[in-house]
């Protein structure tokens, strides 16, 4: 048994923990020590099954070769380049690489280094770019009721989830949401895209009139919601949106975290959905989850628009420290290698149909009240608990811990999203844990 297990700290205290019970974890601390393809190894030993991708992020699973080995030669080769007025060779190889799987038109990247960081730069791009354009009056933002764009203020301004928001003051001002696509009376235990609400869809129209077009510079969506607890789009309902943003000239930008590299089967839910978006921003997959990096797509249109004016002068005013880092090319790099040799990109398509199956027979389980999949994402929809709201699906959770099996909770809702390598073994074994996980919880 390696020594790294049993190393649990005796003391948690300075460490205030992102999106946790801080409380609840540091009396009863679930430690994570190593972890290899689709398993954790947890700190008393036992390994767990990865239901998650960690945080929808390890698509290829964990400690890939290619991508810790690529990581340790770039160290010790270039640990770091300026990014601004400099370059390194691998930036440019990796946004060319990126261009080349995304869908068509998508010909320009700028990087950053979480999803929080890729939506403020959208929001930002899609604000400059009228402004370039000379249609400046256009700084309206439009999100969605239920939507996750990270966490930092325009995110959680154009965000809907009322927890993340309602602590922070007024936010942006000029943004406003579009309603959320969840039916659960009409759609529930639809297996893929729900067939009612693609007309929500329409609301967008109602938002244009009330402010009118030329005071909107863009609608921002994720295609599938995942960290409200997983909202397929209904049929029809994204296209109808391009076509609303497009008739106002309205800039659509796809928030892609989650869906990004393979998660529905294509490499991004644009081309899945056959629905272009004007950017899509984009992180976790992008390096495996193993060093943090996102990337922001943008069309040629919107790219050339900035490249005016004297040439010795910066176009757009915008950058990270660590904008595309050496190191964090390297990783992306390898990763997309290793999901070009192993055909992850497009793996959750031939394996949903099994996914699909193997979830939609828990739905019998106690608690039950709604089962959604799409891809390599499935949704349990539990009953909360009267006057305790969470509870229940917390209370798995843990029970799921303990029995071996990483899953993801928000709210009363299960929310499941394995790295892409799982095999039908592996499912099997994931559901009857999960299983035997809901016939325990009270
Ligand atoms: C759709 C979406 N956008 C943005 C983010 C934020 O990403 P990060 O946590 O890397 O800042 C997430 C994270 O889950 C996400 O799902």
């Amino acid at each position: 048994m390696s020594n790294r297990l049993n190393t649990t700290p005796n003391d948690l205290r300075a460490f205030w923990m992102p999106f946790t019970a801080n409380r609840q974890f540091k009396q009863n601390p679930r430690m994570l020590v190593g972890a290899k393809d689709m398993h954790f190894t947890a700190s008393d030993g036992r390994q767990i099954l990865d239901g998650t991708a960690g945080l929808w992020c390890v698509n290829a699973g964990h400690c890939r070769p290619k991508i810790t080995e690529a990581i340790a030669q770039q160290a010790g080769e270039l640990d770091y380049a300026p990014a601004f007025q400099m370059g390194h060779p691998k930036a440019f190889e990796l946004a060319n690489r990126l261009v080349d799987i995304a869908p068509d038109g998508m010909n320009h990247v700028l990087f950053t280094n979480s999803g929080s960081e890729s939506v403020e730069t959208a929001l930002k791009v899609a604000l400059a770019y009228h402004r370039v354009k000379g249609d400046g009056s256009r700084s309206r933002l439009i999100g969605r009721e239920r939507g996750y764009h990270g966490v930092n203020f325009g995110g959680i301004s154009v965000g809907g989830i009322v927890t993340n928001r309602k602590m922070f003051g007024t936010l942006l001002t000029g943004v406003d949401h579009m309603p959320h696509t969840h039916l659960p009376a009409q759609n529930a235990f639809t297996k893929g895209q729900p067939e009612h609400g693609g007309d929500i869809a329409s609301e967008l129209e109602r938002i244009v009139t009330l402010h009118d077009a030329s005071t909107i510079a863009a609608v921002i969506v994720e295609p599938v919601a995942g960290s409200t607890g997983v909202l397929i789009p209904p049929k029809g309902y994204l296209k109808k949106l391009r076509e609303i943003c497009t008739k106002h000239g309205i800039l659509l930008i796809f928030d892609e975290v989650i869906t990004g590299f393979g998660r529905l089967g294509s490499p991004f839910a644009a081309q899945h959905y056959d629905v272009m978006p004007d950017m899509i921003t984009s992180a976790k997959g992008l390096t495996n989850g193993v060093i943090p990096m996102g990337a922001v797509f943008v069309t040629s249109e919107i790219h050339d628009a900035f490249m005016q004016g004297p040439e010795h002068m910066i176009e757009f005013f915008h950058g990270y420290t660590y904008s595309g880092s050496p190191i964090a090319s390297a990783a992306a790099l390898a990763t997309l290698d290793t999901y070009k040799e192993e055909g992850l990109l497009t793996r959750a398509a031939e394996i949903a149909p099994y996914w699909e199956e193997q979830l939609h027979s828990l739905k019998d389980c106690p608690h039950v009240i709604d089962i959604r999949n799409t891809g390599l994402i499935g949704a349990i929809e539990l009953d909360p608990i009267v006057g305790e709201p969470t509870k229940r699906a917390f209370s798995a959770f843990l029970k799921a811990y303990d029995d071996g099996l990483l899953i993801r909770t928000t709210g009363d809702i299960i929310a499941l999203s394995p790295p892409l390598i799982i095999s039908k073994e592996q499912i099997d074994e994931l559901f009857e844990k999960l299983r035997k996980v809901l016939k325990g919880v009270a």
